[in-house]
């Protein structure tokens, strides 16, 4: 079914200057960009974005990177875009991330892994209307 699905890309892959790269892959995948912003996120809304990690032993680092730069939000519309998205991220820690995903071409490390994307519906939803609630969405 037509889903949509939230995709970050996260400031390593935005200070390499690869936005359009990685847009192109989401293009060739049929997936339709129907909403973006350029945002440098707070401290106070990267965690609030992440606080389903906010117990884990990474949730500092991971807000610390994510705050480090901008970053490119974008709403992905189209069949499966959920786990779509997900096969061309790749694994979420590079090391195993195959060739050819965008994190197994253009992340570094666990934390500097390029790009995130919504995991499931639920997440979808509440991470879209996170950074879209006010508007910006322009379906076609
Ligand atoms: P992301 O999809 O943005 O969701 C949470 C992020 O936490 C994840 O990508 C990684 O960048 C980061 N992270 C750091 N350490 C870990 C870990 N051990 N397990 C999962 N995510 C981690």
């Amino acid at each position: 079914a037509a889903e949509r699905t939230l995709s970050i890309i996260k400031p390593d892959a935005v200070a390499k200057n690869v936005i359009g790269e990685i847009y192109r892959r989401f293009e060739n995948a049929d997936l339709r960009i129907v909403g973006a912003r350029m945002v440098h996120l707070s401290r106070e809304e990267a965690e609030k974005f992440y606080a389903v990690h906010s117990e884990r032993p990474f949730f500092n680092a991971l807000v610390e990177f994510m705050i480090s730069g901008p970053v490119m939000v974008q709403v992905l519309e189209g069949e499966n875009a959920i786990a779509k998205n997900r096969d061309l991220m790749g694994a979420t820690n590079p090391k195993e991330a195959e060739a050819g995903t965008i994190r197994g071409d253009f992340a570094e490390s666990i934390d500097a892994n390029a790009v995130h994307g919504s995991d499931g519906e639920d997440t979808a939803a509440a991470e879209i209307d996170f950074f879209f609630g006010q508007g910006g969405i322009c379906p076609r």
